[in-house]
């Protein structure tokens, strides 16, 4: 039998924007690397800093952008455990935002039902950013909108090390059998044993790659690059991405149907 030559309808599509449909399934969780806050600044001549304080204000109107769309976990990476590579003016500056930002924003994200979280190792941030993670933590722990986690000084790798760690411990303590470990058991051991899996996973500022954000967790997430730069992210540029992720066929290694 000859075989037909495939359509490619592909081009065709994507000259299309998809558009997003509200009455469609949008994704339960939406996981963000917010990438290109330096080059924001960059190409308007502006030191680095000026494009994360804007980077900040992205970030306020993404939280909302969910909450009306409907997504039930938001993910955010905010500073990933190589990102101490960067010159301690630029560290500095990051950890000053991420303190602003938590005293004023995230207690007013609280207030309006937004339950907090953070997930990394906090072993290498300064005390007082600890005290102002867990505060939040504890007081938006019974909220019931938008679960909105930050992602700081976080490694997926380094994640995964952790609880390979104290699963060892464990055995070691009588705790476990070693063949005791399975999907969810060593799941369990992650930082994020309380979320679901991203479903869909954006990110901004053109490049194509994970940087070490959500390894374990990603295995069937359905990724969205988009070369708007950070600052730039409208609540526009999100429904563009759940439009795309809601004409997606996920398959988890099963058959079309
Ligand atoms: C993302 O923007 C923010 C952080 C990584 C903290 P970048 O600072 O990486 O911006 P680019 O990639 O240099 O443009
Ligand atoms: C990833 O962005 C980390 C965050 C967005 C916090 P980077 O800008 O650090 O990633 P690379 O270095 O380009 O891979
Ligand atoms: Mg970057």
């Amino acid at each position: 039998m000859k075989l037909r030559k495939a359509k490619y309808s592909r081009s065709k599509a994507t000259a299309v924007e998809p558009t997003f449909d509200d009455k469609a399934p949008v994704p339960a969780h939406v996981a963000i690397i917010m990438d290109g806050n330096g080059r924001w600044a960059q190409a308007r001549g502006l030191p680095r800093f000026v494009g994360h304080r804007q980077g900040v204000k992205a970030v306020r109107s993404t939280v909302r952008a969910c909450s009306d769309l409907g997504i039930s976990y938001l993910t955010i990476y905010a500073f990933s455990s190589e990102n101490w590579k960067r010159p301690a003016s630029e560290v500095d500056e990051l950890m000053g935002l991420l303190r602003v930002y938590i005293r004023r924003e995230l207690t007013e994200l609280g207030r309006e039902g937004v339950r907090i979280r953070f997930i990394g190792d906090r072993g290498r941030l300064a005390d007082d950013i600890n005290h102002l993670i867990t505060n939040s933590e504890e007081s938006t722990k019974n909220n019931t909108g938008l679960t909105f986690t930050v992602a700081i000084n976080y490694g997926g790798r380094q994640e995964i090390l952790e609880a390979a760690r104290r699963f060892a411990q464990h055995v070691q303590e009588g705790e476990h059998e070693p063949e005791d470990i399975n999907e969810s058991l060593f799941e369990s051991y992650l930082e994020s044993e309380k979320l679901p899996d991203p479903d869909l996973l954006i990110r901004t500022s053109g490049e194509q790659r994970l940087s070490n954000f959500l390894l374990w967790q990603s295995a069937y997430t359905e990724f969205v690059f988009t070369s708007t730069l950070w600052p730039d992210f409208k609540k526009k540029n999100l429904e563009q991405a759940v439009a795309e992720y809601q004409r997606r066929e996920r398959r988890y290694g099963g058959s079309s149907h």
